[in-house]
Order: C-alpha cells, then structure tokens, then sequence
C-alpha cells in the first residue's frame, strides 16, 4: 500500500477487505469513535494516561543510553506521539511515521510549541517515505502488527545511518496470553503460530526470544530485555498502583525471579545496523 493510499479511507469506512494486519487500522479506527479517551491517552485526564506514561519510563530506562548523540530520530508506528512528544522535549529532528490518522493528528497537537521538529507521514513501515537518514529508529510495539515485519526491517536498515540504532519492542507470547487485554477464546493461536486475530479488532503477532532474534538477523543486538510483567503484564493485578522507581523496581526482580522470567508480556531491543548491512546500504 502506497503512502496516502485511498484504500486506507475505503478501510478504515468498512468498504474494503483488509488483509489481516490491516484488520487492526479498522479497530483502531472503531476504538477511537467508542473509546477516544482510551486511544487520546497523551491527555492527562485519560484514564491509561499513567499507566502509558510509566512504560514510557520503562522503555526510556533502556533506551536513554543509546538515544545520546542522537540529532534525527524516526518513530515508526508513533501513534499518538508518546516517544515523539519526549524527543521533541530533548530538542530532536522527529520523523513519525503511522497509519492512523486520528492518531497523526493528536500528535500534530501535541507537538505544538514543543522545541524540537517535527515532519509527519501518513504512511506505514512497508511503504516507508523517502527520508534523510536517521541516526536513530524507535518501532514501540510496532513490528506485532505488521504483515512482513522482515520486509518493514529492510526499509528501516535503509533510513538508518551506517551504525544507526534500533529501539523496538514487541509482544512476548506466553505474556501477552496472561496478560488482561488477551481476547476471550484466542488459546489456539498461543498454542500454534503465535498469531492472534480478532477479526474487525485486531491482529497481534506475538514473539518467542528465537524468533525475534532471528527477525533482527542484520542488527548487532545490544539488549533483548524481557520487560513488562507488572506494567500491562500478568502481574499488573497483583502489582496495584506502583510510583515509577517501584515499578522499574518490581519489573528487575520479576525478570531476575526463575518462575516469573518467561512471563513477560513483550521484549524491548537496543540493537545497531550490522556493519555488513551497513555497507550494503552505501
Ligand atoms: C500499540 S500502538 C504503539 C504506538 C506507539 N509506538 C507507542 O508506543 O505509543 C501500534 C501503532 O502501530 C501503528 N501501525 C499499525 N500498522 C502499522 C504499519 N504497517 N506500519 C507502521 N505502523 C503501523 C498503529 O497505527 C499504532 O499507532
């Protein structure tokens, strides 16, 4: 699908068929007419507004350290703007990159008056724009719902800068199943492919640690961190309300305990294009 597809429109209107990944552009387009405050959580009202700001704190804890230097950063699949809005705060070059444009415009507003620059795109990983090349690409809970996360990592190595850096994440299977947003009777897709779809709400493909690393073959991994157990994961219940040092806390001896390690509910990478992709690249 090109860039400002009208299939897109005809989509998200219930006129086209979409291929299954593309199922999730339907719900989205569905959950922000039935639950914008959900959908709008930059909004500090909203009632997941601290949950999604503290595993922004999560994630940064693992990201800051490869994020330094940085002058150009693409956020694929941003949404809302929650990675955008804070790398505009650091004074950064912004590229976002989403197929929902409710979403695009909610960033657009939140981005006012913020230092920092930003340019948007109404596109997807697949049909990625034609960019100067970013020193670093932030894919958040991206590459598990796309079609061919392989073929959208080939066009992030070519929009990354020799040596540039990949900070992604995905869903974990067996976390993502114990989690409370797993979907009443998926237990099938767990126990095979590890492809959940939800026809006309979402399709969410979950990673075991070998297939994600085989994923990320033309990246140098740096950390493949299993995170997310209290915050959106299994033990969130149990949890209760955390302060962002307990949560970072709780989530270091979830992933440190041996019955807890291999329930997280995703994987967070730092990882580097290969220096044998990045001469490909040139
Ligand atoms: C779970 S949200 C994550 C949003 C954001 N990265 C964050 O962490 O807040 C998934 C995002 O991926 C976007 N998306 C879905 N399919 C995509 C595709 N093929 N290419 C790029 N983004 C896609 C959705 O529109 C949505 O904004």
């Amino acid at each position: 699908m090109e860039p400002g597809d009208p299939r897109l429109v005809d989509l998200l209107r219930g006129e086209a068929a979409p291929t299954d990944p593309l199922d999730n552009l339907v719900g989205a387009g569905r959950y922000w007419l039935e639950h914008p405050e959900h959908m709008d959580f930059l909004h500090p009202e909203a009632p997941n507004h601290r949950d999604k700001m503290l595993e922004r704190e999560l994630y940064l804890s693992h990201w800051i350290d490869a994020l330094q230097g940085a002058r150009r950063v693409l956020d694929l699949g941003g949404g809302v703007g929650r990675f955008t809005t804070w790398l505009l705060d650091q004074g950064l070059e912004v590229e976002l990159v989403d197929p929902d444009l409710r979403s695009l415009w909610r960033a657009v507003t939140e981005a006012a008056d913020r230092p920092g620059s930003l340019d948007v795109h109404w596109s997807t990983g697949e049909c990625l724009p034609e960019l100067e090349p970013v020193d670093v690409v932030i894919a958040a809970e991206v590459l598990c719902y796309v079609e061919d996360p392989a073929a959208v990592l080939s066009r992030v190595a070519r929009v990354l800068r020799p040596g540039g850096v990949l900070l992604c994440s995905v869903e974990a299977r067996w976390g993502w199943a114990m989690s409370q947003d797993v979907h009443y009777g998926t237990i099938d897709a767990f126990l095979g492919d590890g492809v959940v779809h939800v026809p006309g709400d979402r399709w969410v493909r979950t990673f075991e640690e070998a297939e994600l690393r085989a994923l990320l073959a033309d990246f140098d991994i740096e950390a493949l961190v299993p995170t997310h157990y209290a915050l959106s994961g299994p033990f969130e219940a149990a949890a209760g309300l955390l302060e962002v040092e307990e949560a970072l806390a709780l989530e270091a001896r979830l992933a440190a305990h041996p019955i807890s390690r291999p329930l997280n509910r995703a994987w967070t990478v730092t990882s580097r294009l290969s220096e044998e992709r990045s001469s490909r690249s040139i």
